[in-house]
């Protein structure tokens, strides 16, 4: 049997990683300033972590949904405090996709209606409803068309309330920081008035914070730069630092219904032993504070560099905007200077998500190594 090949694929095959480096059958390291997709936020190889999963994989890796696990009551519990919010409740599944399919379906039942808002650029996963409130044709399928979304401007409001005045929208969903449409901040007023307008119509405010959250932006959630409290949050990425696992944070206004939702893996004894280890690293390195600081020092240094059109940043969640495609940038960081980074689906935005733990070090090597792929572009 053939591999179902659906990805365009780099060279470089990883098969050993250790904190901010992965390296390939030769021992030959790679900075990993892409983080297998945002995914990797306490490092690679983490010893807690490492060591979390074996002690639970040899106590009892899994068992149904059927029975109590107080290791989902133990993961919320942490989720809540170290995020700051406390009073909501967790759904647990295994991907983000399904995080935002669970949310959006909580939305609809919650509401009885099933109209969503979305917006330009967005990307919420590829399962039925969340690629429905994707902004790309391409990637859905008819069978994902099956209830109305709106895509509305970044940032435009008035139209926004127009289509929320008319009664029949059950969700608005928005990334916390749009991650593969180009590293677009939300600001702060933004989404205060969305929240409010939210409020005002009776319409779920989902916060997709897949991509964003996890301590990538400096806060835990990204739309922690606001006082604002979404009723649904969604979270997957980092969360599991590569253990597949997701979740929803439903607020406490929302009441659960027996079998509304459901999984047969979400929430299971190994996922919640990586998700506790995660939180246990972000808290006791500080991860956040380094998040920002590292972030800091990147930009600056970015802002110098030759080409550069604009840097958008918020803690390690970075795009950076050249004047040309960025394409041969990426495969000359890849290839010669052995950096891997992220690409966005505007060609001249490149998107660096490194671990959360680098060092000045990593972040001091990866601004030399982009200084010396970027005069030698011409001859990749
Ligand atoms: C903002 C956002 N939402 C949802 C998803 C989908 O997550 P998954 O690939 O785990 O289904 C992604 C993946 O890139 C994402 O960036």
């Amino acid at each position: 049997m053939n591999f179902f090949e659906v990805y365009a694929r780099y060279e470089v095959e990883p098969v050993y990683g250790k904190g901010a480096y992965v390296f390939d059958k030769n021992g030959t390291p790679y900075l990993d300033f892409y983080g297998g997709h945002a995914v990797i936020s306490i490092g690679h190889g983490h010893p807690h972590y490492i060591q979390r999963i074996q002690d639970q994989l040899h106590q009892l890796p899994f068992y149904s949904n059927a029975v109590p696990n107080r290791l989902q009551d133990e993961l919320a519990e942490k989720l809540g405090s170290v995020s700051g919010l406390e009073s909501y409740q967790l759904f647990l599944c295994n991907s983000g996709a399904e995080a935002n399919e669970n949310a959006l379906k909580l939305a609809s039942f919650q509401t009885g209606k099933k109209k969503v808002i979305a917006f330009e650029k967005a990307f919420h996963g590829r399962t039925s409803a969340a690629v429905n409130v994707t902004d790309n044709a391409k990637i859905q399928a008819p069978i994902n068309q099956t209830f109305e979304v709106e895509f509305h401007a970044w940032g435009a409001l008035d139209a926004l309330e127009v289509s929320l005045s008319k009664g029949d929208v059950c969700a608005v969903i928005i990334e916390g920081i749009q991650g593969i449409g180009g590293v677009h901040i939300p600001v702060p007023d933004f989404l205060r008035k969305l929240a409010a307008l939210c409020k005002q119509y009776e319409v779920l405010l989902i916060l997709d914070e897949i991509q964003s959250g996890y301590g990538r932006s400096g806060h835990f959630f990204a739309f922690q730069q606001t006082e604002i409290q979404p009723d649904l949050v969604t979270v997957a990425k980092g969360m599991g630092n590569g253990f597949p696992i997701g979740g929803v944070l439903v607020h406490s206004d929302i009441q659960p219904v027996p079998s509304m939702l459901g999984s047969t893996f979400g929430g299971s004894h190994l996922a919640c032993s990586a998700g506790l280890a995660v939180l246990e690293v972000i808290k006791e390195e500080n991860l956040l504070h380094n998040a920002q600081v590292q972030g800091a020092k990147l930009v600056d240094a970015l802002q110098q560099l030759e080409g550069v059109k604009e840097v958008r940043a918020m803690g390690l969640m970075i795009g950076l905007e050249m004047a040309y495609n960025t394409a041969n940038l990426r495969k000359h960081l890849l290839y010669e200077q052995q950096v891997f980074t992220g690409s966005a689906s505007c060609p001249n935005t490149l998107r660096l998500l490194p671990p959360l733990t680098i060092t000045d070090e990593e972040t001091n090597l990866f601004i030399e190594k982009i200084k010396l792929a970027i005069p030698k572009l011409e001859v990749v």
